[in-house]
């Protein structure tokens, strides 16, 4: 079979996929080809197929690279995510991994559906049949923040300050604004703190909860060091935060904005409530893409990817695959399509540990509003998600009625 070149793949243009519209933009370029070429020399796979091959061993995660070449090379955001899971391989992802996925069980975040839908009826409640509400701040940002409050057992009076480290830290895992950087770096310095001294009570006073759990099973592991072991901590607060939050947002918006499946999900929101998320999920990613290094030459639908070369698979293009997925472009609820494994969570050995966290917490969430508010409406401009590695949302403007 002829091998086909590289540099014969179409180049994306950033303009137009940071544009108005980077759905109808990926389109075309799947249309051409099944990979494009982006900056810094990265291979960008469009075909859901590829996330298989791009999350296997032929490649490996972006350690510290990114940072440094945003000129990060100390300091307490470099010391993060040198620490951190995400951006680790091999034997120092699964020692880093193992105790987190071991004691973070699929049983600890499902039963923490009960409090997600306590939490949102609350918060819906004060504020309806009250006009406008930021429904970024005030719901989607509340929910995985003093959820994962409560699964670390943080006193209610400590969460003004938790919130904002929230808000500040969670920029550490982008591109990181040059301007911010000492404020990020503060908030990252107190909250490294806050978490040690939260291990610090559980290993003096042991508790039956998640700290406590998860620091019995690291203990087993002598190589794991203390920097590690409470980085992993603070990283699935920050990986839980902007995801969940930004995914709650434009699951509602797309709803709304379809009033048909919304009156559908307000009939059944318990039935339904799944359904709605799978597919929100879907149409509007607020994850990228899943990005590597190969590590060995590779071939993809033909092309020849050398060792070396950065590849990352487009989540936002793999999602509206014509291949898996009938009229991609249409906001299905009721779509029969969606693979078992969602994309969205990623796949391979970094496949998301908090999937079934950020399900409870959308579906609950989501199923209370159907509830309490079927008049609920948009009251200022569709929100959108900024392009980036984890899409920043905007403004969302929501009356609850
Ligand atoms: C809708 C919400 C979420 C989405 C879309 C999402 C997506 C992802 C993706 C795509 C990855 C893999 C990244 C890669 O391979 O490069 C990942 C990893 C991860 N996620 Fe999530 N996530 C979400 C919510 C959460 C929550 C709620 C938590 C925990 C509270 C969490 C914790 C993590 C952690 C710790 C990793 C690193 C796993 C590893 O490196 O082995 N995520 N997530």
């Amino acid at each position: 079979m002829t091998r086909l070149s590289l540099s014969d793949a179409p180049e994306i243009s950033f303009e137009r996929e940071a544009g108005d519209d980077p759905h109808a933009y990926l389109r075309e370029l799947r249309e051409q080809a099944p990979l494009a070429r982006g900056m810094f020399g990265m291979v960008v796979a469009l075909r859901q197929r590829h996330l298989e091959l791009v999350t296997s061993d032929l490649t490996r995660q972006i350690e510290t690279e990114t940072k440094l070449m945003q000129g990060i090379n100390s300091g307490p955001i470099f010391d993060f995510i040198e620490a951190a899971m995400l951006f680790a391989n091999g034997e120092t992802h699964q020692r880093r991994r193992n105790p987190v996925s071991r004691t973070f069980a699929f049983k600890l975040m499902d039963a923490m559906r009960p409090r997600a839908e306590a939490l949102a009826r609350e918060l819906v409640t004060a504020r309806l049949h009250r006009g406008p509400c930021d429904f970024v701040g005030e719901i989607a940002a509340q929910i995985p923040a003093r959820i994962i409050a409560e699964i670390l057992g943080i006193p209610a009076s400590d969460l003004p300050t938790f919130l904002v480290w929230i808000a500040d830290t969670a920029e550490a895992l982008g591109f990181v604004d040059p301007e911010r950087r000492p404020k990020i770096e503060q908030s990252l310095v107190e909250f490294n703190a806050y978490v040690a001294d939260l291990m610090a009570d559980r290993r003096r006073s042991p508790r039956q909860d998640f700290i406590t759990d998860y620091l019995n099973t690291t203990a087993k592991d002598p190589d794991l060091t203390e920097i590690e072991i409470r980085t992993q901590v603070v990283g699935l607060i920050l990986a839980g935060s902007d995801t969940t939050r930004g995914s709650l947002c434009m699951t509602l918006a797309h709803l709304l904005n379809h009033p048909d499946q919304w009156r559908q999900f307000c009939a059944d929101p318990d039935g339904l409530k799944k359904a709605v998320v799978d597919e929100g999920l879907r149409f509007d990613p607020v994850v990228s893409g899943v990005p590597r290094i190969a590590v060995k030459d590779m071939e993809i639908d033909g092309y020849l990817v050398p060792a070396g070369t950065p590849i990352a698979v487009s989540l936002l293009s793999a999602l509206r695959d014509p291949d898996v997925y009938g009229e991609p472009d249409q906001f299905d609820i009721h779509r029969t399509d969606h693979p078992r494994w969602h994309p969205i969570f990623g796949g391979g050995a970094h496949r998301c540990v908090g999937e079934a966290l950020a399900r409870a917490e959308m579906e609950e969430t989501l199923a209370v509003i159907a509830k309490l508010a079927p008049n609920t409406h948009l009251s200022g401009a569709f929100p959108n998600l900024a392009s980036g590695a984890i899409r920043q949302i905007s403004a969302m403007q929501v009356t609850f009625a």
